[in-house]
Formats: structure tokens, C-alpha cells, sequence
């Protein structure tokens, strides 16, 4: 593993992969989606529970990599409380973050430890397997979306 990689194993990350945070699958969510990383056919589902446009509880259920396991984690964290608006505004700001685009500053300082992927394509798409999921469940879409 490069120095590179090895940094993008940072403990928050690790912490959030080993003990996720709202993990697993749920039955009879409001909404719920299925995501599908191409690349290496790690899979992810989320499940909303929503009152009104505002998301109150955020599950998900995945089988992957350390990065998709912490990012479906701490996303599952931030979206609780927000609205589907907020909740897929967070998502375009997030994927800025981890394309280099934007920086970790504001309410995506708690994501900062995921913006190391930025120098690794294939690892951006760990990294946002779960939002994917997040905002085809918010969308309503029926379909598994790719992260391609
Ligand atoms: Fe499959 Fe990261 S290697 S989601």
C-alpha cells in the first residue's frame, strides 16, 4: 500500500468502518435505494424514514470497502434531521469535496478525512457509493444506480 493510500486510512475512517454507525437493512422505510459500485461490485442499500421533506432516521445495509463503509456512516449521521433538499445539497458539495473541487470547511469539515480519495479515481467512487444510493432513495428511483 502506497504512503498515499495508507494516509487515506485515517483513524476516523477505520473507527467508522469497524463500528458503522446505523447499519443495517430495514423493513417497510419510506424510501430506500440500492447502489452498485461497478468496479468492484460492492453494493450498498439506504433506507429513509421521512416526515413530511425531512429525513428522521437514515439506515443503511452494505457489503464493501473500509471508504464506502465509513462514508455510508458518517452520511447516515449528517442527513439525519435535514431535509431531502439539504440532505442532496450535502451530497453535491460532498462529491466537490472528494473531486477537489471544494474544500472541508463549513458542515463538510466532519467529511474532511474522506477527501484524501481525491488523488485516487477509483477510490471517489467508494466514496460516494452510498450518497448515490442516498439520492436515488430521496428520487424515488426503483432501479440499482451505478456509481459509474
Ligand atoms: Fe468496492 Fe470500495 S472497493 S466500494
Amino acid at each position: 500500500m502506497s504512503d498515499g493510500l495508507t494516509d487515506l486510512y485515517q483513524e476516523v475512517i477505520l473507527d467508522h468502518s469497524r463500528h458503522p454507525r446505523n447499519f443495517g437493512a430495514v423493513d417497510g422505510a419510506d424510501r430506500s435505494a440500492r447502489g452498485n459500485n461497478p468496479l468492484c461490485g460492492d453494493r450498498v442499500s439506504v433506507y429513509l424514514s421521512l416526515d413530511g421533506d425531512k429525513i428522521t432516521d437514515a439506515q443503511f445495509d452494505a457489503r464493501g470497502c473500509a471508504i464506502s463503509l465509513a462514508s455510508a456512516s458518517m452520511m447516515t449521521e449528517m442527513i439525519k434531521g435535514k431535509s431531502v433538499d439539504e440532505a442532496k445539497s450535502l451530497f453535491e458539495k460532498f462529491h466537490k469535496l472528494v473531486t477537489g473541487e471544494e474544500n472541508a470547511v463549513g458542515e463538510l469539515a466532519e467529511l474532511e478525512t474522506l477527501s484524501g480519495v481525491k488523488d485516487f479515481p477509483t477510490r471517489i467512487k467508494c466514496a460516494t457509493l452510498a450518497w448515490h444510493a442516498m439520492v436515488a432513495a430521496i428520487d424515488g428511483t426503483d432501479e440499482e444506480v451505478k456509481t459509474e
